[in-house]
């Protein structure tokens, strides 16, 4: 998308982001993300954390996807099983040299076998709560469920409460299931399609990190499949979350393209929106509390024509310039003018936004 002179693309941006907003969200908006469901209330992705993310009123409930030995997709948001299920106690053997346990080498059957639980690490050889104040580890009883059952599960809600809550789906390090022979994204779409998910008129949101497969995805896999979803480029600063291929060798995605103004035009091409670190919407160096200062990175993106929904808001984890959560709302959604966001505490993100209205 090309613009002729800077007002001509405001304008268009504003026309733009007013209609792609409107249609966006639940209450006319700013939209909330349930991100991996009520995620800081109850474990990750459960079907638990999808219901309570369902009633707190979001626009969306996000999905991470990998897939399993035998080709099935589960909601799960590493391509790990190790920090959100038992997989080391009942499949010690089968840990990769790296100490880690791969979605991709269990099948279906396999993972069901686990109990899913609140996130961990190991910290001297003992498991260690990522966050002390969420639901307590290994309690109660969670399962780890399909892409499928997830999209069930919603529409079945969406039926019963007579909503229409979307789906904000993310294919999970394609570039790596591509390494062992898996295509993530087409096996994505096609649920996606079974599901009556085909057009951008359609309540779901295509994400993903790895800029060089959504080309593909825009490219090959959409036309040939005959659909035309909304989709969204996440930006991360880690240098290691997408490798791409370059003459035959796999070598690091650099995120910096996707943060140059001048590549704005080009990346609309082939995304409806922009997922960046909320990070990189502050001006980090000159925020204080009760003083947070923002960068003009949503004003290029809507430049562009896009939408942005940067990720992610948490309670439990403010930068130095936030006071509460509140503040980083404010900071996010109304200063550096996001179109929506993604929180592990939706019902505060709901709040926050009528309150505001
Ligand atoms: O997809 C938006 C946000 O979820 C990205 O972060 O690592 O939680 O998937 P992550
Ligand atoms: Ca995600």
């Amino acid at each position: 998308m090309k613009f002729k002179t800077l007002g001509a693309a405001v304008l268009m941006s504003i026309a733009m982001g007013l209609a792609s907003t409107a249609a966006l969200a639940v209450d006319g908006g700013k939209v909330i993300v349930a991100h991996r469901g009520a995620s800081g209330y109850l474990p990750e992705h459960t079907l638990e954390a999808k219901a309570l993310g369902y009633a707190m009123g979001v626009d969306y409930l996000e999905q991470d996807l990998a897939m399993t030995k035998d080709d099935r997709l589960v909601v799960v948001h590493d391509h790990f099983l190790d920090r959100i299920t038992d997989v080391a106690d009942k499949f010690p053997d089968r840990a990769r040299k790296d100490g880690r346990y791969y979605v991709m080498d269990f099948t279906l059957d396999e993972i069901k076998s686990l109990n899913f639980t609140e996130g961990f690490n190991i910290v001297d050889g003992k498991r260690v709560q990522g966050y002390p104040d969420r639901f307590p580890m290994f309690t109660s009883t969670f399962k780890i469920h399909t892409f499928e059952e997830e999209i069930e599960f919603i529409q079945g809600m969406n039926k019963t409460m007579g909503r229409d809550v979307g789906l904000y789906v993310e294919t999970k390090a394609p570039w790596l299931h591509k390494q062992a022979g898996k295509d993530i994204s087409k096996a994505t779409l096609e649920v996606l399609k079974k599901y009556g998910y085909t057009t951008k008129d359609s309540n779901v949101l295509f994400q993903t990190f790895d800029y060089p497969d959504l080309k593909y995805v825009k490219n090959e896999l959409m036309p040939k499949l005959g659909m035309d979803l909304k989709t969204v480029v996440l930006v991360t600063s880690n240098p290691e979350e997408t490798y791409e291929l370059v003459d035959g060798k796999w070598q690091r995605f650099d995120y910096r393209y996707l943060l140059d103004p001048k590549n704005m035009a080009e990346i609309a091409q082939y995304a409806d929106g922009m997922g960046p670190d909320y990070h990189m919407l502050i001006d980090e160096k000159n925020s204080r509390k009760g003083d947070i200062k923002v960068n003009d990175l949503v004003q290029k993106m809507h430049e562009a024509g896009m939408v942005v929904h940067p990720y992610t808001i948490r309670k439990d984890q403010l930068p130095p310039y936030a006071n509460n959560i509140d503040e980083l709302f404010e900071a996010v959604l109304y200063q550096a003018g996001a179109d929506g966001v993604f929180t592990d505490f939706p019902d505060l993100g709901v709040a926050y936004v009528k309150a505001h209205k």
